[in-house]
């Protein structure tokens, strides 16, 4: 804790997961780049002002000639500044983008106004992310409506101690992740406004000891769904045998109507007139929702739509469900 209390700045809040440092660092480089150039740009202009003041009627600007020297120097010169600035920064980007593949996954949903947060163990807290520390979390999120009459709007999540914010969108999942490295509480806000509530839309992540991960999650917490016991994986089972889906979709590699959708996570499948996809969750998603959206070669177009049909959580539990299947 100490550790974090110093890392605090007037400019920037403590520093408690991996991005941290090297985003600080980046962070630091530009303030000061700017800072020595305001310096030595405002100081030679006051000290010209001062030395070359028109002293009386008779002063006579010199004739002025430019320096191509002087100022190629001073276009070039920066400009590797920038291109450090650029690199360094598209660095940094690239490692916020790309999860470790052995992240633990947690589905987040932004509502009017609050965040529930659900948990591989079929397990929802409100308002409150608990995490282990030292352990990569991949947060896949999305924005629901209140009720079936009202508007999902834009949300943005956002951990300032972490240094991580991205855009909590409706009808799309995004993706966003972390490595806690401080143990304790850190204030999670919504940084999109979105509506009246906008700025009540504040929660925490507790950063726990990883052996105490499980419990903690799972103490008193809301349960996925209709309260049925299990994990979100088991939960999406169900949902697959009550919504029909084994009508159409073997998990065991035959070919039905649709696709076999076991090992079908994670690869690159061929769509009819359109660029190859990844199978990523949102792409799940999307073909639960609008199946004719993005339709694998080869197959034909008769899936009807589950929009309306499917709650955002059982939409997560057969995501997760698809993920398991091997
Ligand atoms: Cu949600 Cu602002």
């Amino acid at each position: 804790m100490l550790s974090t209390l110093i890392a605090k700045t007037f400019w920037l809040p403590e520093q408690a997961s991996t991005f941290a440092k090297s985003h600080d660092a980046l962070f630091y480089f530009i303030y000061w780049t700017m800072v020595i150039f305001f310096v030595a740009i405002v100081g030679t202009m006051i000290y010209f002002a001062v030395k070359y003041k028109k002293r009386s009627d008779d002063d006579r600007t010199s004739p002025l000639e430019g320096n191509t020297k002087l100022e190629l120097a001073w276009s070039i010169l920066p400009s590797f500044l920038l291109i450090v600035m650029f690199a360094w920064g598209f660095k940094g980007y690239m490692s916020m983008l790309i999860p470790p593949a052995n992240a633990t996954d947690v589905h987040v949903t932004g509502y009017k106004w609050g965040w529930n947060f659900t948990y591989h163990t079929g397990d929802v807290g409100n308002n409150e992310l608990i995490v282990p520390l030292g352990q990569p979390i991949r947060l896949i999120m999305s924005s629901e409506q209140t009720s079936p009459d009202d508007m999902a709007v834009l949300h943005s999540f956002y951990v300032p101690a972490f240094r991580i914010k991205r855009d909590v969108l409706p009808y799309r999942y995004t993706v966003l992740w972390f490595e806690a490295t401080e143990l304790g509480s850190f204030d999670i806000f919504c940084t999109e406004y979105c509506g009246t509530g906008h700025s009540n839309m504040i929660g925490k992540v507790i950063v726990v000891p990883p052996e105490d991960w499980e419990a903690a999650i799972s103490s008193g917490r809301d349960f996925v769904d209709d309260g049925s016991m299990g994990t979100l994986a088991e939960f999406g089972e169900m949902t697959f045998g009550r919504a029909g889906c084994p009508a159409c979709h073997s998990v065991e590699g035959q070919r039905l109507t649709g696709p076999a959708l076991n090992g079908v996570f994670g690869r690159e499948e061929a769509i009819e007139g359109g660029a190859p996809v990844m199978v990523d969750e949102d792409y799940l998603r999307e073909s639960i929702m609008e199946p004719q959206a993005k339709i694998v070669n080869g197959y034909p177009r008769t899936m009807p739509t589950y929009a309306g049909q499917l709650s955002p959580d059982q939409i997560m539990g057969l995501v997760e469900y698809i993920k398991t299947l091997q």
